[in-house]
């Protein structure tokens, strides 16, 4: 007999969408448990942060171009998969983009980094830009834009805004954790940008959290309150 289904309430029971893929894996459903909870230290919260952003980016790069050459293994010569050698990109959005940074890079240590530094206006929620270093050669690039949180979707549109007038064409968004009305906004804003997360969780609550969430991920990324 199958198994029965478990319902998690508080977390929508999405996988995938055209826009959206939802990373169901149980490493990845664990760690984040690991991380929403009010007791995990710094120290964890970064190291799980680390750990759930190599899986995540395996899922990211799922569609990368491929080809094949011509190796030889002990045994003999082969025909082997390779990657097509399309360039990457990857951009923090700063402040919390560099804990997802770290993991993605030690997937793909070749790709280019940018930095992208918005904060949240605490009054209009709106995204207020303070810094910008992207590479220069976006157009020739798979981008993937770097936040663990998704939220209002303000700060995300606004950075894809900026990537695509830098002249970025194919981009991707990973975050951790992503809100219904952030998702929304972003398929609104930009329906060519797919999104890769662990969790879709309830709703943003009056002061623009995701909830249920994990709090603050800057605060909880670099100790900070
Ligand atoms: N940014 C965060 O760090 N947490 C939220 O819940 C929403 C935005």
């Amino acid at each position: 007999m199958a198994p029965k289904p478990r319902a998690f309430p508080e977390i929508a029971d999405v996988t995938e969408t055209p826009h959206l893929t939802v990373v169901k894996h149980p490493l990845v459903q664990h760690k984040l448990t690991l991380m929403r909870e009010r007791e995990t230290s710094t120290a964890g919260f970064r190291r799980l942060l680390r750990e759930i952003s190599l899986l995540l980016a395996y899922e990211v790069t799922r569609d990368l171009p491929m080809t094949t050459r011509t190796i030889e293994t002990p045994l003999t010569e082969m025909e082997a998969p390779a990657l097509a050698g399309k360039k990457l990109a990857l951009i923090s959005i700063l402040r919390a983009g560099n804990g997802l940074l770290d993991g993605v890079l030690e997937l793909i240590p070749s790709a280019r980094v940018g930095f992208v530094g918005l904060y949240r206006d605490e009054a209009t929620l709106r995204p207020v830009q303070y810094y910008s270093k992207v590479p220069a050669d976006l157009e020739e690039r798979v981008v993937i834009a770097l936040d663990p949180m998704l939220a209002t979707g303000n700060s995300s549109v606004a950075a894809i805004d900026l990537l695509k007038e830098a002249g970025a064409g194919d981009i991707r968004f990973l975050c951790l954790l992503a809100a219904p009305e952030g998702v929304a906004r972003m398929r609104e804003a930009h329906p060519d940008v797919p999104i890769v997360t662990a969790a879709l969780d309830r709703k943003l609550n009056e002061k623009g959290y995701i909830m249920p969430g994990l709090g603050d991920a800057g605060d909880r990324l670099f100790g900070t309150k």
